[in-house]
């Protein structure tokens, strides 16, 4: 196929998302294998392009439709239209955002963004990079906290060191279990601080068992503050993590990829993040609640040159050619996909104002659907709204069960797709309103279809 006619197959193929999209059919629900069978997925087609248009058909039939209000399943939920225009640009010139040379816009792009966020959060001598997710700028964050602590640890790994322990509330992300893993930490000095009644991290708790830690040998190296946690929404209290880090010197670092979002509000910035100016260093994914296309992640460090001190390694004399322009030195990666572009047409097209009236906006409506299950007869709030999430059930006898397939029945049906997490081995559906297209009539639609569903289930219709 000639590349112009490749192109305008792309651009019947765009529509054809488009049309599927306004369609309105949330999902063409099939089971594995009735999908490996549609598929097909062992058939020949070397140089065969129908055979590829057939399976991107496939693709865009098979897929949830993820704009959809109806799509409840994740902490995003389409994509802001300005990042799907740098997504597609993207992909057309396929380059590396790792040096000026292979990608001199990007670069300039993502220093600007970076300038920007910094200023954002408050971090006045500051330094960032784009990361491909809040887990790996976690790891990245405890990695650069582990080479602090222990100055030798680049040359000498963690080999006859004290031990470090690193400290995260119980309902902190898994990801950073994985970056122990990784980093050679181990996960049994990860420590799981237990969470008040609200969720947050008790800091009390934290302090007596870093003491303990203290006391038998081990350095306390690392503390992260998750800022939102995945299930219940909860806000780690910054400011007294602040208090303790000035007595026992860790890392203080924010997980904000989920409720990061707040600081673009000044009004939730001062309720959910007073101190974040003072962490040693913040993520967020712009692809979570602001809309970017995935992924679109950074990191930001309180301090400058950490992160070439930390990342950068090795003989890389044949790709860079200016340390302090060429984003790659300090990344993990050699290669970098290019997601600056989405990031900033989002940023100029929405403005750090729309941002704040989108989170505050998602901030109401998840106040609303609590306001609404609350006086509810059939629905129960399972834990208290601490801000955008929302975590319910319907009432009924054995409850865990009767939920998941309250769920399941509403895939199935193609009606909705919602998320579900455990609370203390609760079944809770974890409402997480990240769709720009949602308002409070759409909440009702869905809760009620929830119920009405629930109580056929329960009279067995
Ligand atoms: C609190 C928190 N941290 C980290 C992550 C991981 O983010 P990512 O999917 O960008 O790796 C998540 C994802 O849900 C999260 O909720």
């Amino acid at each position: 196929m000639q590349d112009n006619e490749l192109l305008e197959k792309i651009t019947q193929v765009l529509l054809q998302c488009k049309r599927s999209k306004d369609d309105n059919q949330l999902i063409d629900y099939q089971s594995t294998t009735e999908l490996t069978e549609i598929l097909d997925l062992n058939k020949q087609s070397t140089q065969d392009w129908e055979q590829l248009f057939i399976w991107i058909q496939k693709y865009i039939d098979y897929s949830p439709n993820t704009s959809h209000i109806s799509f409840a399943n994740r902490m995003w939920s389409g994509a802001n239209a300005p990042s799907i225009l740098g997504e597609v640009v993207a992909a057309l010139t396929n380059t590396s955002a790792c040096t000026f040379e292979s990608a001199p816009v990007a670069t300039l792009m993502e220093t600007y963004m970076l300038e920007q966020m910094l200023n954002c959060v408050g971090f006045k001598q500051g330094e960032g990079q784009m990361t491909t997710g809040s887990s790996n700028a976690n790891m990245i964050a405890m990695m650069v906290a582990r080479n602090q602590a222990l100055k030798d640890v680049k040359k000498q790994g963690l080999f006859n060191q004290i031990p470090l322990f690193a400290f995260i509330s119980q309902d902190a992300h898994y990801s950073l279990d994985k970056a122990a893993n990784i980093l050679g930490i181990g996960v049994e000095h990860l420590i799981k601080v237990p969470t008040t009644k609200n969720g947050e991290m008790d800091i009390s708790a934290l302090d007596k068992s870093i003491h303990k830690i203290q006391k038998n040998g081990g350095m306390v190296f690392f503390v992260c503050a998750t800022l939102g946690t995945t299930v219940r929404g909860a806000y780690d209290n910054i400011e007294k993590l602040i208090m303790l880090k000035n007595k026992h010197h860790f890392w203080l670092h924010g997980d904000g990829a989920w409720g990061g979002a707040a600081v673009m509000s000044p009004i939730l910035k001062a309720k959910f993040l007073s101190g974040i100016e003072k962490l040693d260093s913040f993520t967020m994914d712009f692809h979570k609640m602001l809309g970017s296309s995935l992924m679109c992640n950074f990191l930001l460090l309180n301090h400058k040159n950490l992160l070439s001190y930390t990342c950068a390694d090795g003989d890389n004399s044949y790709i860079f050619r200016d340390n302090k322009v060429d984003l790659g030195v300090t990344s993990l990666q050699c290669g970098r996909r290019v997601d600056s572009l989405k990031w900033f047409l989002d940023w100029k097209f929405y403005s750090k104002q729309g941002f704040s009236d989108k989170v505050e906006n998602y901030y109401q409506l998840a106040k609303f659907a609590e306001g609404f299950i609350n006086s509810s007869s059939e629905l129960e709030m399972m834990a208290k709204r601490n801000s955008f999430n929302v975590c319910f059930r319907f009432k009924a006898q054995e409850s865990n069960i009767f939920n998941k397939n309250l769920r399941n029945k509403l895939l199935k049906d193609e009606q909705s797709l919602l998320a579900f997490a455990y609370i203390r081995e609760k079944f809770v559906f974890r409402l997480l309103i990240s769709n720009i297209n949602i308002n409070q009539v759409n909440i009702i639609a869905l809760l009620n279809r929830l119920i009405k569903t629930g109580k056929a289930l329960q009279n067995n219709v």
